[in-house]
């Protein structure tokens, strides 16, 4: 048996102020930022201080209650109509997560639900927000133990390969693909794990082996391109992404290369598991197409560092997620249990919305 060590919380709430790990700065620096207005928030979420499916519902939760508290006056229906105006804003950061769109809800909700005066309702604004963040600390462990009712029993000790990073970073504390990762190594059932760079942001370089390291997980960092080989000489028993967003019939929208990873895990018989809370499934949409899809700045995928790599005249393409299909996924691993993606439809009414 392992036990865990460091533990990771990349969203903390302290002195009526969110401290955010920076996540554009490690591994090299742990540092955090401090926000404390809402507008502060939709930029730490824009420019990924603070990134990955949950962590950013949970943020955007607080940046809400920063909005409540900032908006100067007494009557109900002008606050309501100001902190429409807070939402919009925080929506607008990001596209592709639904976790985002989710907590943003649900904390309107919320506010349309609470009656009494505005302090009142900015006060309901916090617990919910608290709540938001504790909840999801308590689905990723419930996931990370359905995860490890389903992955396979042999060998005795896994090798998993997990894309970009869907770790404790990217929810409130332990994560999903990771949570996974985490309970297997508790229950002494993981040799290693393999993480995908994940070009062109790099968070399995910088974010998944930093979070490895620091609980002694063995892990071993391959490039994209290195994931059918390393299946062809039977390095991998098993694949464990996260998703930003499920559609009703299972497609998963997650991180760019998490479609070609389905594909060539499903090419060597090898199982891929998709590991998310239900507050990922977005039930309005039938199918994975009508997800959308951020579009990056090029300079993601033309520079590194301060080093041009292309000559002028090339055109780019950098969308930052890919929607891989239901049936090429062997089970979706959320806070009530794994089943199949078919399945989904069935675990509807214990979303909490
Ligand atoms: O662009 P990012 O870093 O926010 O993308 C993150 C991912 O794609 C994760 O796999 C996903 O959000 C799941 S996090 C538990």
């Amino acid at each position: 048996m392992n036990s865990p060590t460091n533990q990771v919380y990349p969203v903390i709430w302290h002195n009526n102020a969110v401290s955010l790990i920076d996540q554009t700065r490690l591994p090299g620096e742990y540092t955090f930022v401090e926000i404390s207005r809402s507008e502060d928030m939709a930029q730490a979420i824009k420019t990924m201080i603070v990134r990955g499916a949950p962590a950013i519902g949970v943020a955007a939760a607080y940046g809400m209650y920063m909005g409540a508290r900032e908006i100067d006056t007494d009557n109900r229906d002008r606050f309501l109509k100001h902190l429409e105006q807070v939402a919009q804003m925080l929506r607008a950061t990001r596209p592709t997560a639904v976790n985002l769109f989710w907590a943003i809800s649900r904390m309107m909700k919320t506010a349309y639900e609470t009656l009494g005066t505005v302090a009142d309702i900015q006060n309901s604004l916090f617990h919910t927000a608290q709540s938001i963040n504790a909840e999801d600390l308590q689905t990723c462990q419930a996931i990370g133990a359905n995860g490890l009712k389903v992955l396979p029993t042999k060998p005795d000790k896994l090798c998993l390969l997990t894309h970009c990073n869907a770790g404790a970073l990217a929810t409130a504390g332990y994560g999903t693909a990771l949570g996974v990762v985490r309970s297997a190594w508790s229950a002494g059932r993981l040799a290693r794990v393999y993480a995908d760079e994940t070009r062109p942001r790099l968070q399995g370089a910088k974010l998944t082996t930093w979070e490895c390291v620091q609980e002694g997980i063995p892990v071993t960092l391959i490039t994209d391109s290195m994931a059918a080989h390393c299946m062809k000489q039977d390095f991998i028993d098993a694949v464990v992404v996260g998703a930003d967003r499920i559609a009703a019939n299972g497609d998963t929208a997650n991180k760019i290369g998490t479609y070609s990873l389905a594909l060539v895990a499903r090419a060597h018989n090898i199982p891929f598991f998709v590991a998310a809370p239900l507050s990922t499934v977005d039930f309005s949409l039938a199918d994975g197409s009508q997800i959308p899809i951020e579009q990056r700045h090029p300079a993601e995928i033309y520079q590194v560092g301060e080093t041009i790599l292309t000559p002028g005249e090339v055109e780019f393409y950098n969308p930052a997620f890919d929607v891989t299909p239901a049936a090429l996924i062997t089970a979706i691993i959320t806070e009530t249990g794994a089943f199949s993606p078919e399945e989904l439809q069935n675990h509807r009414e214990k979303q909490i919305v």
